[in-house]
């Protein structure tokens, strides 16, 4: 399927929506299991994981957990490539000294944009800091870090929809798709 004059999509779904609600589900229940009795804080990193984060502070509350929610806006990539540098573009409005947290991102690649925000938070004095991921590209890392919940582990393709981009488009797709960076005319 062509989407535009710039890139092509692989015709079928990396992951399906039903296929994320699943194992979204699973995750979920992980997490309540280990955090069920915690005064959380859930901070979704934008703007790749507004999407999933929605959908899984609704099943947080389906498992009776409430946390407070906060965003940051840390930015590294430009097209389909990281650039290497972190910003800070927006900081959170939450104290999160002596809370528990939750970090939520889409996708976990080479790893700086996870390790720069949990090294933040903990030096914002937090109590105790996890992290989620929607996906993770294990195979890309090039700093030492793991989410402590994963969705799906997946090869080394880039990857759009339920959140994640191409230049700023695809966010909207409500499930994931391939793309192959190919030029067309
Ligand atoms: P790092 O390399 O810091 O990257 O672990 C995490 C951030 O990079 C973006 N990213 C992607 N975005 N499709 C996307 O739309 C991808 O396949 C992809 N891989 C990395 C994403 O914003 C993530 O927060």
């Amino acid at each position: 399927m062509t989407e535009n004059n710039s890139i092509n999509f692989q015709r079928e779904p990396l992951l399906t929506e039903t296929e994320i609600k699943v194992r979204m589900a699973e995750m979920v229940l992980e997490i309540a299991r280990d955090l069920q009795h915690e005064e959380l804080t859930v901070i979704g990193i934008l703007r790749g994981s507004f999407m999933f984060m929605a959908d899984l502070v609704r099943l947080l509350y389906v498992n009776d957990i409430h946390p407070l929610i906060d965003f940051v806006f840390v930015t590294s990539y430009e097209g389909t490539e990281s650039t290497g540098h972190l910003n800070l573009l927006r900081d959170m409005s939450l104290d999160v000294k002596d809370r528990k947290v939750l970090i939520v991102d889409d996708i976990l690649d080479t790893g700086r944009t996870l390790k720069f925000t949990k090294e933040y938070i903990i030096e914002r004095e937090a109590m105790e800091v996890s992290t989620c991921v929607l996906l993770d590209k294990p195979s890309r890392r090039t700093v030492p870090i793991n989410a402590d919940y994963v969705g799906f582990s997946i090869n080394d393709v880039f990857v759009v929809g339920y959140g994640l981009d191409y230049n700023g488009r695809y966010r909207d797709l409500p499930y994931l798709g391939v793309i192959d960076c190919v030029e067309v005319e």
